[in-house]
């Protein structure tokens, strides 16, 4: 396989997500061109960049949740298949008025491996109440999720994705308007994720934070400007070309 090259490269690992040439347009307007890049395995990577800038629509693009116009997404080596991925939704996309309880939103994250027609079976609720655990909510399993807060909804939301057991994980904007603990316990799992080999790939917004929450960091505005370590690319220049001057200044004050 060719790899297209990024403005800034690490070595290549085993079990890379690449991404060539993405492009999406929504009718008349292009929100990615040509977007080329490698998120690697052991270490959590931001993708960063202004409000639409198309992050949304990156990681939609690549689990095919919106029609590309150019585009190949591989994992390791092969096409990526939708069901190697756990995806978490930008809060706002979802409904929040959708009358299940936590344990059932946790549940639907064994679907997948399951099918639809087939009952979850003991292994699978297993796995459902294991990860429900693993984000401190075991408590609350018969509770409406409109009825928590933000954090506690992504915290369960999280929970489903580790129950998919999927191999790569993509966030949208996980950290936004959550509390402290749930910050927490959020960014420890997806540590151990990255640690234990997976792909894990986080919209954010704030620049402050992601010299210390990520490994590698994806500076996107409809192109990739810069990929590589935080220190690579949280640089003056490279966030004037992301955001425009005003964000530079704000940095700086
Ligand atoms: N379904 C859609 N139809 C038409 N335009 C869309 C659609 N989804 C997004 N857009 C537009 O595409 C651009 C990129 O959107 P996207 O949601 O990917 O950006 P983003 O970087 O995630 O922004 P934010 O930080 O606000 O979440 C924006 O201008 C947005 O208005
Ligand atoms: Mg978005």
């Amino acid at each position: 396989m060719k790899e297209q090259p990024t403005p800034i490269r690490l070595h290549s690992a085993r079990g890379s997500l690449s991404v060539q040439d993405l492009s999406v347009r929504y009718g008349s307007s292009r929100v990615l061109r040509g977007v080329s890049c490698e998120i690697r395995p052991g270490g959590i990577t931001g993708i960063l960049g202004p409000n639409g800038a198309g992050k949304s629509t990156f990681l939609k693009g690549i689990l095919g949740l919106v029609p590309v116009e150019t585009g190949v997404v591989r994992y390791k080596g092969q096409n990526l298949r939708s069901e190697q991925v756990a995806y978490l939704p930008q809060r706002s996309l979802i409904d929040w008025t959708f009358p299940a309880t936590v344990w059932d939103v946790v549940l639907m994250g064994r679907v997948k491996p399951t099918g639809w027609l087939r009952r979850i079976g003991r292994q699978g609720r297993q796995r459902a109440a294991q990860a429900l655990e693993r984000v401190g909510m075991q408590d609350y399993r018969d509770r409406p999720i409109g009825q928590l807060s933000g954090g506690q909804q992504q915290r369960v939301f999280l929970a489903r994705a580790l129950a998919q057991e999927a191999e790569i994980y993509a966030l949208d904007e996980p950290f936004a308007g959550i509390d402290h603990p749930s910050e927490a316990i959020l960014f420890q799992v997806l540590r151990e994720l990255a640690d234990s080999g997976h792909v894990v790939m986080v919209v954010h917004h704030d620049l402050g934070q992601a010299l210390t929450y990520f490994d590698e960091v994806l500076l996107l505005n409809q192109v990739v400007i810069a990929q590589g370590s935080p220190a690579q690319v949280l640089q003056p220049h490279l966030l004037q070309q992301a955001y425009g001057h005003s964000m530079t200044l704000d940095l700086a004050a």
